[in-house]
């Protein structure tokens, strides 16, 4: 069923047991939006992995040597509004310069369909290497979108990162946007017949946001 999808797990043991409690029901919104803050820096971690170094020359205490520098490569955020917010804190809090661009899209609930109503970026996108935050990669829908819009805005090097996906979603991403890393938690069984996925956590936004 997921043989085919082209996705990167993070199986870290306190990303899994954190998304755990996330998705229990009895979760409210106070430890929700920290468990989110928490598991958002930890996966920055692991998606950071591969940032270009330099080396630089320094002085410590007790000695000149050379030691290792991130090249300052520029780097972008983007969250996709709402439920994207919950990831922003976290991520921040390991790449504390780090530019926060913003692209506001709602699935309609009906349709199921992306809307586009909000976007803000960094002059510079098209230099920047971006890590577009959604905890919820459903339909795919929303991010397809939203990574279109980035690309038509300029955006050459993307990473994706979602807390939770279907593998409806990660096919939709695969097979609109091949060139860009997809990064998440788990992947799920599926969607019901309301586009919501199974077992998932519900709505992200409505329970990071208390507005259920
Ligand atoms: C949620 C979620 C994603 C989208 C995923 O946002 O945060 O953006 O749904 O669904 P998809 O993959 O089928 O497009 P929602 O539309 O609920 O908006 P919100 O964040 O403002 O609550
Ligand atoms: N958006 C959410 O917040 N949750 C889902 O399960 C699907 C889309």
């Amino acid at each position: 069923m997921t043989a085919d999808l082209d996705v990167n797990v993070i199986d870290h043991p306190l990303v899994q047991h954190k998304l755990t409690l996330m998705r229990m029901t009895k979760t409210g919104t106070k430890d929700f939006r920290e468990l989110l803050e928490e598991i958002s820096m930890l996966m920055a971690y692991e998606i950071t992995r591969d940032l270009p170094l330099t080396d630089i020359e320094i002085q410590t205490p007790v000695a000149k040597c050379t030691s290792k520098t991130l090249d300052g490569r520029k780097l972008g955020l983007v969250p996709i509004l709402r439920a994207g917010l919950g990831m922003v804190d976290g991520i921040v809090n390991l790449l504390p310069t780090i530019k926060i661009g913003h692209v506001g899209m709602y699935r309609d609930p009906k349709t199921l369909k992306p809307v586009e109503y909000y976007c803000k970026l960094p002059t510079d996108v098209a230099e920047r290497r971006l890590i577009v935050i959604d905890p919820m990669l459903a339909t795919g829908g929303s991010a397809a979108a939203a990574l279109s819009l980035l690309k038509k805005k300029g955006a050459k090097h993307i990473t994706y990162l979602c807390l939770v996906s279907a593998p409806q979603g990660i096919r939709e991403l695969n097979k609109i946007h091949p060139d860009i890393k997809i990064y998440t938690a788990s992947v799920d069984e599926g969607l019901n017949e309301h586009g919501y996925i199974v077992p998932g956590l519900g709505d992200a936004g409505d329970r990071l946001f208390g507005t259920l």
